[in-house]
């Protein structure tokens, strides 16, 4: 069986759950809905398959009932792979170990060690460290425009576009560019999404970044550099808006196969 955690955020009009039920059903398979404020993790029915999290709300609650389940289930994503995904600084720290292209990166709680990296990059992009959907993504040029402390702050690397790669298992089967005329390309912020070849250096750069943070399937956000791509972040329960690649059907595809190799 396939057990699923629907989206906190799905609409009626841009429901992610429903587009993937969608694909279970004309599979022919078994799914049930899993109510997660309500589940007791220690006495719940379920027979040990895949529990698929398609959204999660940043609350502590949530994240421990699916880090229980993942003791007897296959939970896609994994508890872990969420939370460094959901992680900016994480995220960052992977990235890095793994030696893999992103802008350059302070954390900080010092105010003086964050003036002194702007200074040295002339202007920085400021990012909340659990945020999301370019929410307070800022660009900031001298002192009194940082945030409070903590400081997460990256070299603002120039363009006017960046890409969403979505990668399942390894491989990117989708990819859209973002435009905009402001700082974050963030569909949630306005910006348009036109769908885009997925060119083999952005196959390594999105596959790569997947698959140190440990997820089985991700939205990867990408800038072009000079000498390739970066990676800005990983996203761990992602949307496919906009994607000319069925997404719902690959991963229905996806959970269909990792409940069998459960059951082997
Ligand atoms: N270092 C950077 N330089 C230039 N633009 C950036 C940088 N970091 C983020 N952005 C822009 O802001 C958007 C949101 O940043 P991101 O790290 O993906 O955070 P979020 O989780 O809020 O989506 C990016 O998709 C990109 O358009
Ligand atoms: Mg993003």
């Amino acid at each position: 069986m396939i057990s699923i955690i629907p989206k906190p955020t799905d609409t009626p009009g841009d429901n992610s759950t429903a587009m993937v039920l969608r694909e279970l059903q004309r599979m022919g398979r078994n799914y049930s809905i899993l109510d997660i404020d309500s589940l007791d993790p220690f006495n719940c029915e379920l027979d040990g398959g895949v529990i698929w999290v398609c959204g999660l709300k940043q609350d502590q609650h949530q994240f421990e009932v699916i880090n229980a389940l993942s003791v007897h289930h296959r939970v896609i994503n994994t508890p872990l792979s969420i939370f460094t995904c959901a992680s900016k600084v994480m995220t960052s720290a992977l990235l890095h170990k793994h030696r893999i292209p992103t802008p350059k990166t302070l954390f900080t709680a010092s105010r003086d060690e964050a003036v002194r990296f702007l200074r040295e990059q002339g202007k920085v992009v400021t990012k909340p460290v659990y945020g999301f959907d370019g929410i307070d993504v800022k660009l900031v040029d001298s002192p009194d425009m940082l945030p409070p402390p903590p400081f997460y702050l990256q070299e603002y690397v120039p363009n006017n576009r960046d890409y969403r790669i979505f990668v399942i298992n390894g491989k990117a089967v989708g990819g859209i560019m973002r435009v905009s005329d402001t700082l974050a390309h963030n569909i949630h912020q306005g910006g348009t999404g036109i769908p885009c070849e997925i060119d083999p250096g952005m196959q390594e750069v999105a596959g790569n970044a997947a698959r140190v943070v440990g997820v089985d399937y991700a939205g990867v956000d990408l800038l072009r550099t000079k000498e390739g791509y970066c990676v800005l972040e990983v996203n761990g329960t992602p949307n496919w808006h906009c994607m000319s690649t069925p997404i719902p059907k690959l991963l229905a595809e996806y959970f269909v196969e990792q409940e069998q190799l459960e059951r082997m």
